[in-house]
């Protein structure tokens, strides 16, 4: 496979997860990497010796040297690094991860015919287990796209959908994390209100959690799963019986519309 320069614009988080993912699942892909951030030197500093890339602290002076750039900034920070590489005239290929940033809106600021991609991971990621959904823009081909499932695959699952649906989907790949661990706390101070200490019921928990998603991985539906668990009139019904008087689904639901609601206001 042809080897490709890598700029990652960003040194946070998300750039480190999908750098460190390179390294281990397709360490042939680029022949250099150069991260770039504004500030913070020490970070960069820290990256370079823990993965051997190049850094600098303005992407600008690296830029025609690269074939590929991935930009893990916050989306706010987007409309300044289009422009630039507008002015620059770059048209090679150009991947965001940051919530919002769609196909659409590059294609709106970068040269007409650059090759776009817009990438929402999430949080699993850093352990290479993120389901990441995805979009093309128009003028992206088949080296690109065979460029940008590689890079996909080094920080776990993937799905394309359409523009639309990476944004409403956003919640439920992104977002639900979140939902998740609230619920993991909620049941962690259960845990604890009946005399475990933090770390037991940490334990407890997460353990729950693991076992459940790798029934859910079976294929098994998530609605035979809980009637395996439910016996009508049992203990289990009863503590359901709760949730759902509460709302459950809906509440669910109106997070995921509160979410969208949000993302689409920026
Ligand atoms: N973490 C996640 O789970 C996750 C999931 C999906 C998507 N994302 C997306 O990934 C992107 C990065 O998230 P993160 O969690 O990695 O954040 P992070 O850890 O806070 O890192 C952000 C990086 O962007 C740089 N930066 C900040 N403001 C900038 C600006 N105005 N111009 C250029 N660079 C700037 C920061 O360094 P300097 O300030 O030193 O330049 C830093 O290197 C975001 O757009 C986020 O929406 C993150």
């Amino acid at each position: 496979m042809e080897s490709y320069r890598l700029l990652m614009i960003g040194a946070g988080r998300m750039a480190e997860a999908i750098i460190s993912g390179l390294q281990n699942q397709n360490p042939s892909l680029f022949s250099s990497v150069t991260v770039a951030n504004q500030t913070d030197e020490r970070r960069l500093i820290n990256l370079a010796k823990k993965y051997n890339v190049h850094t600098t602290t303005d992407w600008r002076d690296v830029i025609n040297e690269v074939d590929v750039v991935v930009s893990a900034v916050p989306p706010q920070a987007h409309s300044t690094i289009l422009e630039d590489l507008d002015s620059i005239g770059y048209k090679k290929l150009f991947i965001t991860v940051a919530a919002g940033v769609d196909p659409t809106f590059m294609e709106s600021k970068i040269s007409e015919g650059t090759p776009v991609c817009w990438m929402m991971p999430n949080t699993a990621a850093q352990v290479k287990k993120s389901m990441t959904t995805y979009v093309c823009g128009r003028f992206v081909n088949d080296d690109h796209r065979t460029i940008i499932h590689h890079l996909l695959e080094s920080i776990g699952d993937y799905a394309e959908l359409s523009e639309e649906q990476v944004h409403d989907l956003t919640a439920v790949t992104g977002s639900a994390p979140a939902f998740l661990y609230l619920f993991c706390e909620a049941l962690e101070e259960a845990a604890v209100s009946y005399g475990l200490d933090e770390k037991q019921a940490k334990l407890l928990v997460t353990k729950m959690i693991s076992g459940s998603a790798e029934m859910l991985e079976t294929g098994i539906t998530a609605n035979e799963l809980r009637d395996q668990v439910t016996s009508p009139g049992g203990s289990t019904a009863a503590g359901v019986e709760v949730l759902e008087k509460g709302h459950f689904t809906e509440l669910v639901q109106n997070a995921v519309k509160a979410t969208n609601t949000h993302a689409r206001g920026k």
